[in-house]
């Protein structure tokens, strides 16, 4: 049996297109149920729907043979046992930094409120630049209008979420899509059902 660990929510709904056209599919009476382990149309082939956080776990555990996620996602997991086969082009956004202008950047230490704390730490490290992280969970937009943070880190696509909050978006740290990564046991012992999959994948991209 492959289990292929998929990310809920926004990577999902461009998900599914994709594994169609490769011949997967999950019918609606599965996707719609309370289900978490969900049959497909290959008998071999399972789906595991889940917290897009949650991906590179199962994934790294063995727990998911194979698994999408985005790559700020995958970045900030560390992603270690693991192969990242191959980038899908969906969920494409930027990781960035945001402010409310670019003054509020000069401060000895920064602060920055932030879901994606070690992908902050590490690209303010770099910069040389002290700072200390307020891990958020959601609407870090808020952060620098109640005067919680300097700054936020935070993904941005149309830019209309910082627009609408104030802020705006100064230094880029990365290029965000959605990988399919393969859990490193796996690509061996799994290698002859894998490979097709990846090969197909690839040609429809
Ligand atoms: P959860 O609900 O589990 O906390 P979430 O709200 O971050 O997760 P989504 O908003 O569905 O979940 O985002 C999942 C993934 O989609 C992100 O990890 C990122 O790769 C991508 N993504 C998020 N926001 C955008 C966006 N505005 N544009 C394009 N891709 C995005
Ligand atoms: C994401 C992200 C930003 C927004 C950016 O949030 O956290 O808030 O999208 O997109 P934009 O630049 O097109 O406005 P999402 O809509 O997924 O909501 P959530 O983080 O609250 O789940």
């Amino acid at each position: 049996m492959l289990t292929i660990a998929l990310s809920k929510g926004r990577i999902l709904e461009q998900t599914l297109p994709l594994l169609e056209k490769s011949g997967l599919t999950i019918a609606k009476e599965e996707l719609n149920s309370r289900k978490l382990i969900l049959d497909t149309n290959l008998a071999d082939v399972q789906v595991i729907i889940i917290r897009a956080t949650d991906v590179p776990v199962f994934v790294q555990h063995g727990a998911a043979d194979m698994g999408i996620a985005g790559k700020d996602i995958l970045l900030e997991h560390g992603a270690n046992n693991l192969f990242e086969v191959l980038d899908l082009g969906i969920a494409k956004c930027k990781l960035m930094v945001a402010a409310e202008s670019k003054d509020k950047l000069k401060q000895n230490t920064l602060k920055v409120a932030t879901k994606y704390v070690n992908s902050a730490k590490l690209y303010f490290q770099n910069k040389g630049q002290s700072c200390e992280i307020i891990k958020l969970f959601g609407a870090m937009e808020l952060a620098p209008k109640v005067g919680l943070a300097h700054c936020i880190v935070d993904l941005v696509d149309t830019g209309n979420t910082l627009k609408a909050n104030g802020l705006i978006a100064l230094e880029c740290i990365e290029q965000i899509s959605s990988r399919l990564v393969v859990n490193a046991a796996s690509f061996k012992t799994k290698n002859t059902q894998i490979k097709p999959w990846v090969q197909n994948i690839e040609r429809i991209l």
